[in-house]
């Protein structure tokens, strides 16, 4: 368990003996990721990494070029979103522990992870480091996980705070969102995560909010998080979120960060310590922050009495491995698998799993019918993402992965000599490296994808530029199709890569780029049965998926992603992976697209309000590819016997103890196919009649099991007052109104076979 003691007696006599000077040192970074410590009384500074798929490679205190040596490769773990997609809080908490041990085992103190910012909009470059568009699926997931990484004696730092959905603008972007908005759906995951996650530090973020920068916004920090919500950690400052001395000094941030070298110019260095001296701000103010820092340190036993229990950690460990292994296969997710339209030995075949004599060698026979030899298979792997590894783009979330499987790899390794798997790139990806003179670093977009991105290329260079990429395009697809025609069976595996699911951009729009669609078209023109796997962080729009029998989805899940999947495709695991966010069929589908409140610079408002995601499809009956909280498996599951049972009355009026169980219910689920899997039981609620307009339903509780085939379990769920509540601004608090609820119950948003009500 996360420690929770205040340390309030240790902390106040180590204060005691601190000179302003040590404090000051204390409160602001010394290098990119340290602070400084007090020798003269044995306190640390505080060491912190990058976050959240592994501990970042190292970097010098003064320098963004990494040190570059051997000793700092690492597990790769899942991206957020990868974890979220196993909808299986158990395994968010294994991942937790990977990252927590892997940083321990790095040396650092605070991992600057996880990212729990809701997907407000699929083009947001960041989605790939955030669970998902519903915040209750994200608090289930971060709590379990920072419980994970604090048992390592590790700090999560929960980012970013708050309102951080866009990287269009980022630094400075004023996000405009109602009270009722912000309470429901961008913050229940942070309070989530500080109450119940303990998380012992929280990042806040570069925009600003309601006109304040996150990073000194009374609201914010002092408001909500300290008073209302009780937070004793260290709130850490996105790196050069901050903007003012004042500004910062004077509200609940703590441990400015920043990316410049001048480590003494820093708002919370030299300025305050000037600033304090004349007068103009109060000791207080500083000394307010030193406590939240000591507090810090004494859990995680970097001072007192418990020092030296603090646990060493230990980085690319084999369990650490299996672990990533683990969450990546549970987040694999089947999104579609329909009969081919042939008889199999049991009943209508599926291209997936792939089946045994699809892969088996062929006996060649001479006339007489006598065997000659065994004539291979031919698998056609094809599209770039198929070879891509990811790990080491992205932004700040980039990882000097100790090795990564690609999908590629994957396949080969599983299927050995006797299929033989031959791969095309298919799809033309420009070289980030050239015109490098006109990028400055990851953040800028390359010249290439500019060019290509559309719009007129403004030079003769640029126009030459775009022929011959044109040309290098046309050959790649000429040549998969050609590999596509000679093969028994084609597997595409496209999607994004990190030079779109990346830090400090987003998206320009929501297709598929490098042409894919026009070559996935032209695969299934080839051959019907390709299978499509899309690996990716956020959603495409895919024109061709009706025509597509078997299509699989996969988040960028580490190290093992080549594995995993390749486990999933030949059916020695079966996917159980489930939507966290819905895929619209089009990006003109969703709300931001329609109120233009996305990816603006200056000010974006949220027009939208509580209707975010599903909340905003099922409202306006818009179907979009895929539901949220879809996924298949090769076996079949029912559910039936429904029961519900009233165990406290609701009652009226604002919800103080959000945990006492008011409904429990159960479900009997059955494995009816013929292979083990597990089936996640979802549960949302919906609301009768409200004195306020409330979303068709919304995620109130799921559950994942594991069951044999031909086993039964019984799902237990129960709701806490929580689940029926809706945030009214007059009483400035979640409030229940009695009244009949629907609880839907089934195994994707769309897919509630069962329904109960019940009357509070
Ligand atoms: C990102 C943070 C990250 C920090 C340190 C910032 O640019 O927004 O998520 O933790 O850099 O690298």
């Amino acid at each position: 368990m996360n420690d929770q003691k205040d340390y309030q007696n240790e902390i106040e006599e180590l204060l005691e003996q601190l000179t302003l000077e040590e404090k000051i040192d204390m409160i602001h970074g010394c290098g990119f990721f340290r602070t400084k410590g007090v020798e003269r009384l044995g306190i640390p500074g505080v060491v912190s990494s990058d976050g959240p798929m592994g501990v970042r490679m190292q970097f010098p205190d003064d320098s963004w070029v990494p040190v570059g040596k051997t000793d700092d490769y690492v597990t790769y773990s899942p991206s957020n979103s990868a974890v979220a997609a196993t909808w299986n809080p158990q395994l968010a908490h294994e991942s937790g522990k990977v990252l927590g041990e892997e940083a321990r085992g790095r040396g650092k103190d605070v991992i600057l992870a996880p990212g729990i910012n809701i997907k407000r909009d699929p083009r947001c470059g960041r989605n790939f480091e955030y669970m998902s568009e519903d915040p209750y699926l994200t608090a289930t997931i971060a709590v379990p996980f920072i419980q994970g990484v604090q048992e390592c004696d590790v700090a999560a730092c929960v980012k970013h705070f708050a309102v951080n959905n866009q990287e269009t603008d980022r630094l400075a972007v004023d996000t405009l969102v109602d009270e009722r908005t912000l309470r429901e759906i961008y913050l229940p995951a942070f309070l989530a995560a500080v109450q119940k996650g303990g998380s012992y530090s929280l990042m806040n973020a570069y925009n600003r909010f309601r006109g304040s920068f996150c990073s000194e916004s009374k609201e914010l920090l002092d408001d909500i998080l300290r008073e209302e919500w009780g937070y004793d950690g260290t709130v850490i400052s996105d790196w050069g979120s901050t903007h003012s001395t004042k500004g910062v000094a004077e509200h609940s941030m703590d441990m400015e960060m920043s990316v410049t070298t001048d480590f003494d110019a820093y708002y919370l260095a030299k300025p305050l310590l000037s600033a304090v001296q004349n007068g103009e701000i109060s000791e207080a103010c500083v000394d307010a922050k030193v406590r939240n820092i000591l507090r810090l340190m004494f859990r995680l036993k970097m001072l007192g009495e418990h020092a030296s229990e603090r646990k060493q950690g230990a980085y690319n460990a084999v369990a650490h491995r299996e672990a990533t292994y683990a969450v990546a296969k549970e987040s694999v997710i089947l999104l579609k698998n329909e009969p081919t339209g042939k008889a199999s030995g049991a009943g209508e075949e599926r291209l997936l799993p792939l089946a045994k004599d699809r892969l088996a060698m062929q006996p060649v026979l001479d006339r007489k019918g006598n065997l000659i030899s065994m004539r291979k298979r031919r698998i056609a792997v094809i599209g770039q993402n198929a070879e891509r590894v990811h790990a080491s783009g992205g932004g700040s979330a980039e990882i000097k992965a100790l090795y990564e499987i690609s999908p590629l790899l994957g396949l080969k390794m599983a299927l050995g000599g006797n299929v033989e798997v031959c791969y095309a790139q298919g799809y033309y990806v420009p070289d980030p490296q050239r015109g490098a003179d006109e990028l400055v670093n990851w953040q800028e977009a390359s010249l290439e994808q500019r060019i290509m991105g559309g719009g007129e290329p403004d030079s003769e260079e640029q126009r030459a530029l775009r022929k011959e990429i044109e040309k290098q395009r046309e050959k790649l697809l000429q040549e998969a199709c050609e590999l596509a025609r000679t093969a028994d069976t084609v597997i595409y595996v496209g999607g994004l890569n990190h030079d779109f699911d990346t830090e400090s951009r987003d998206r320009a729009d929501m297709k598929l780029p490098y042409a894919q669609d026009e070559l996935v078209q032209a695969l299934l023109d080839i051959n019907p049965d390709t299978i499509v796997v899309m690996i990716a962080g956020s959603p495409v729009e895919m024109p061709w998926a009706d025509r597509a029998k078997a299509l699989v989805w996969c988040y960028y899940a580490g190290m093992e992603t080549g594995n995993a999947l390749t486990d999933v495709l030949l059916g020695r695991v079966n996917p159980s992976g489930k939507l966290p966010e819905t895929l619209p069929v089009a990006y003109t589908d969703t709300v931001t697209y329609k109120n233009g409140e996305f990816g603006k610079e200056g000010c974006v408002e949220y027009r939208e309000g509580i209707f975010v995601g599903y909340r905003y499809y099922e409202k306006e009956q818009i179907r979009p590819a895929f539901a949220f909280g879809h996924g298949l498996s090769y076996t079949d599951f029912a559910l039936k016997d429904l029961t519900t049972q009233v165990v406290a009355p609701l009652g009226e009026g604002v919800v103080a103890q959000e945990d006492e169980p008011v409904v429990v219910l159960t479900v009997t689920v059955g494995n009816t196919g013929d292979m083990a899997g597990a089936e996640t039981v979802q549960c949302y609620v919906s609301d009768e009649l409200c004195s306020v307009e409330r979303p068709v339903k919304e995620l109130k509780a799921y559950s994942k099991i594991f069951l044999q085939p031909g086993e039964s379990g019984q799902v237990t769920l129960t709701l806490p007052r929580s689940a029926f509540a809706f945030y009214d601004v007059n009483r400035r608090g979640f409030v229940t109104e009695a009244g009949t609820f629907v609880l839907h119950v089934g195994n994707a948003s769309d897919r509630c076979v069962l329904q109960a009500s019940v009357t509070l």
